[in-house]
């Protein structure tokens, strides 16, 4: 039951912490990173020189910001794309290509597809996948389950999160078999990892705030999210959570290609919810996103910046300001796409919307 919330998805919402922690359990043992089924020897994981993420909707979007994390660490080339388009357009694999599959339910027909698509060429393909001897894990050579457990709402929350943490399992474990990290070295990234719940739990104590906040954003006509690094797939995901939810125009941008284009989109009132970077971790990056929320603000846009906490140069320019706790760089999508989902999943609500049932939606999409 919804325990004593009005939907779904905000109970899973609240789940997150212990999604993630759930999802961690058991993967890190004798000072190495553990997979639930490899039947991936590990010297073909050794051999791996190519890895590509393949997946739908926020399962794709959990690929985006894998690759930060796998490229960084394990020095791979690591290519995400949508299940849809892979095998229709002859896609370089062969033996030593390693297939990240990723679907929270395991049936979705386009990934399947994709993983057939990617074994037919001989290339190694690993799961991630929130049920129990679905297809897509039954067909593949490895498996990583996320335990999230059930998601009712159609729209991914926790599943979203786990799968997050899952993906850099992986990074973890390649860059073990690679040798690209020392041993302790990877400890310490699956100890920041379990620092999360804590810092997720931290986040949920902005709902009241957020909500107060979408109720008050549901009647524009479209939003837009910015974001860079790891924050660009987030504010991807800000958007798609929108639009699947609240049936509202919604946009995701990378913050650099504003000037290229979408600027031209910014209006008076037109909420800009943009994603800062931590000020500390990415001091570059975060300088040029606060003069790109300078310019969206000069143009009269209501800006709504998602930031570190203590981040105090963003104040001046944000119309709202949402405080997530101070986490490293890579590990940042996971606190701030947690106000992003309680926004949409509010701005629905508010426009009298069944923020759990989405119209033309089903939970798991099993025809191509
Ligand atoms: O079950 P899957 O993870 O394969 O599903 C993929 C997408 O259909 C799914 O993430 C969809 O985009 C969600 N409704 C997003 O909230």
């Amino acid at each position: 039951e919804k325990g004593g919330h009005e939907y779904f998805m905000l109970k899973e919402i609240e789940e997150q912490p212990e999604a993630l922690a759930n999802s961690l359990r058991g993967h890190f043992s004798g000072g190495r990173v553990v997979l639930d089924e490899q039947r991936i020897s590990d010297q073909d994981l050794r051999d791996i020189d190519k890895v590509f993420v393949i997946a739908c909707g926020s399962a794709y979007h959990s690929g985006l910001v894998a690759k930060y994390a796998i490229e960084h660490w394990c020095r791979l080339p690591v290519e995400v794309e949508l299940a849809s388009e892979f095998r229709y357009r002859d896609p370089v694999l062969d033996r030593d290509t390693l297939v990240v599959a990723v679907s929270q339910s395991g049936e979705t027909m386009d990934t399947l597809e994709a993983v057939r698509h990617a074994r037919e060429q001989k290339a190694r393909v690993l799961a991630v996948c929130n049920t129990n001897g679905a297809q897509i894990p039954r067909e593949s050579d490895a498996v990583l389950y996320t335990h999230a457990g059930p998601e009712i709402g159609v729209a991914s929350t926790k599943a979203f999160l786990a799968q997050i943490a899952a993906n850099y399992l992986v990074g973890l474990a390649l860059a073990q078999a690679r040798g690209t990290k020392y041993p302790d070295e990877v400890g310490r990234e699956f100890a920041e990892l379990e620092a999360m719940p804590k810092a997720v739990e931290q986040v949920l104590s902005t709902v009241g705030q957020v909500r107060e906040l979408g109720a008050r954003l549901a009647d524009s006509k479209a939003v837009l999210f910015l974001g860079r690094h790891v924050g660009y797939p987030v504010a991807l995901e800000g958007a798609l959570k929108l639009k699947e939810l609240a049936y509202m125009h919604a946009e995701g941008f990378a913050a650099g290609e504003l000037k290229h284009g979408p600027i031209a989109l910014i209006e008076k009132d037109l909420p800009v919810v943009v994603v800062m970077p931590s000020p500390r971790g990415r001091a570059v990056l975060h300088a040029k996103l606060v003069s790109n929320i300078s310019e969206i603000q000069a143009r009269g846009a209501r800006t709504v910046v998602i930031a570190e906490e203590g981040d105090e140069t963003v104040r001046p320019f944000a119309d709202e300001l949402i405080e997530v706790p101070a986490v490293s760089t890579l590990l940042q999508p996971l606190v701030s796409t947690v106000p992003l989902q309680v926004l949409a999943a509010e701005i629905a609500r508010t426009r009298g919307y069944d923020v759990d049932k989405p119209r033309n939606l089903a939970k798991s999409v099993t025809v191509e």
